[in-house]
């Protein structure tokens, strides 16, 4: 049996299956310091990680057996990937299982930061019904909703925001000819004609805080930043300082740079909205990326394709 460090949680039918089919070690990444490693380092051929803790460099090069790694996520800004090719090591992830999941809580945030649901919710948990009605909210049928990433998760948030709204525009790496969305060439462009911007990419070095003051400010007093996608594609400084101002009127934000820390002005802020990188948290969709990303590991130790290999 193939032995396996696991740093993140999987779904419990996919840890059964996990712990039935490898020898299962478990341990949390500020565990592993150099006693842990002269200890277990060296029995290690595979690791299990999610794509919100991928796997830092360090690590992978301090596992002298390593050979595969799974990614229990779609996104692998974390792990780097010409690292593991460079040391023969395998690398899978789960693209398209959570796909809808991340769309419909692009969606959810939305309507809950513009009919400021959650506030609602405590007005009548409060017991304040009775004294008082709630402020009114902000309409989204209608709004102009802009879409910062065309991909997998962009394209079916797209969908979702076209039940609401004709005006939907994009911007991207190019423009996708096969949408009848409005492109603009760069996230500025479409700020300047959104007043919902929902972030939706990949994050990579070329992203890196690439929303920061120019699009809150081309967003505008009215304009609201929806973040389902990495906390590092978003300047988070800048957010806070645009939101404190009043430069941006509200954000709904899924992600941080810093998880699970999340800066103190963004929790007290009364026009902000945050969850603790729940987009793809739901019964369903974690056992279909636990499945995956067991199957990935499975083909690999087996000497077949992977199903959903990066390199
Ligand atoms: C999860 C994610 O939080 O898919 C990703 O890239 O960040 C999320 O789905 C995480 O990877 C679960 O392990």
């Amino acid at each position: 049996m193939p032995t396996l460090l696991q740093i993140a949680a999987l779904h419990p039918g996919a840890q059964s299956r996990l712990e039935a089919d490898y020898t299962v070690i478990r341990a949390n990444l500020p565990e592993i310091d150099d006693a842990w490693l002269a200890s277990q380092g060296g029995e290690i051929d595979g690791v299990v990680t999610g794509g919100h803790l991928g796997l830092p460099a360090k690590l992978m090069t301090a596992l002298p057996r390593l050979k595969v790694v799974g990614i229990n996520g779609v996104g692998f800004d974390k792990v780097d990937l010409d690292l593991a090719k460079s040391r023969g090591i395998r690398v899978s992830n789960t693209p398209d299982v959570l796909t809808d999941d991340v769309a419909d809580l692009a969606v959810g945030l939305t309507l809950s930061l513009l009919r400021r649901l959650p506030h609602a919710h405590a007005h009548v948990q409060g017991g304040k019904w009775p004294t008082g009605e709630m402020p009114l909210a902000s309409k989204l049928s209608g709004k102009r909703i802009g879409i910062f990433g065309l991909g997998r998760i962009g394209r079916a948030a797209a969908k979702r925001f076209a039940g609401f709204t004709d005006h939907i525009g994009y911007t991207d790496m190019a423009r996708h000819d096969d949408v009848p969305f409005t492109y603009y060439p760069d996230p500025v462009a479409l700020a300047g004609s959104s007043d919902v911007f929902v972030v939706c990419a990949a994050a990579s070095t070329s992203t890196r805080k690439l929303i920061g003051s120019a699009v809150f400010k081309a967003l505008g007093p009215k304009g609201v930043l929806v973040n389902v996608a990495r906390g590092s594609i978003v300047d988070e400084e800048a957010l806070v300082q645009a939101l404190q101002d009043g430069t941006l009127g509200g954000a709904a934000l899924d992600v941080f740079e810093d998880e699970p820390n999340v800066p103190a002005a963004l929790r007290s802020m009364d026009h902000v909205i945050v969850t603790p990188h729940i987009a793809s948290g739901t019964h369903e969709t974690r056992q279909a990326m636990g499945s995956l990303m067991l199957d990935n590991l499975d083909a690999f130790f087996a000497g077949k394709p992977m199903p959903t290999a990066l390199v």
